[in-house]
């Protein structure tokens, strides 16, 4: 099932997402939703968050940068309950976007590598390690779980540029090829 999402100005890309319990009702129907809707909209990434949901789970899927980084190859999973546990490396600047900000994109950095707690679809507990692009899409879908936007990390400049575009966002002015809940 194809699920609606979420744009700029909606206050649940704000909150800080929660973990969920073990036996949490229809895991699999939601993960299943949750890849669906992300390739649907051609994402790379997909938050709970953006579908309306306060929980720290998101679904990724960089296959489409396997050219620029073969071990994007394959790399197609979900994480829940993720927590970043360590950030390092250099930082790298790189052009973004993002599902629920339809029309903007910009460059900004984030750090190479990163180190991640979290548990797979099947209850297992994992703490591994990423680095390039796949860190780099992983930290984008985690900010949604700390309430944090792509736009947010723009200077004061930027982010003065844009605040048109982006109330237009919230008022539905925008064009996007998937369904959108709007903030009100
Ligand atoms: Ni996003």
């Amino acid at each position: 099932m194809l699920l609606p999402i979420v744009v700029y100005g909606h206050p649940v890309l704000r909150k800080i997402a929660e973990d969920i319990p073990a036996d949490f009702p229809d895991l699999d129907k939601f993960l299943k939703d949750m890849f669906q809707t992300m390739d649907e909209a051609d994402g790379v990434g997909l938050a709970a968050p953006q579908v309306g949901k306060s929980i720290r789970v998101f679904v990724v899927d960089g296959n489409a940068f396997a050219e620029a980084d073969p071990e994007c190859a394959g790399f197609r999973k979900a994480f829940i309950n993720a927590h970043i546990i360590e950030r390092s490396g250099e930082e790298i600047s790189r052009n973004e976007g993002c599902l629920s900000i339809p029309g903007i994109h910009e460059d900004m950095k984030r750090k190479d590598k990163i180190r991640i707690a979290y548990r797979d679809e099947n209850g297992k507990e994992h703490e591994e390690e990423y680095e390039g692009i796949k860190a780099w899409i992983i930290q984008h879908e985690y900010d949604h779980l700390e309430g944090i936007l792509f736009t947010d990390h723009l200077s004061t400049l930027k982010k003065r540029l844009l605040r048109n575009k982006l109330n237009n966002i919230s008022l539905g002015k925008f064009k996007a090829t998937y369904r959108v809940i709007l903030p009100k």
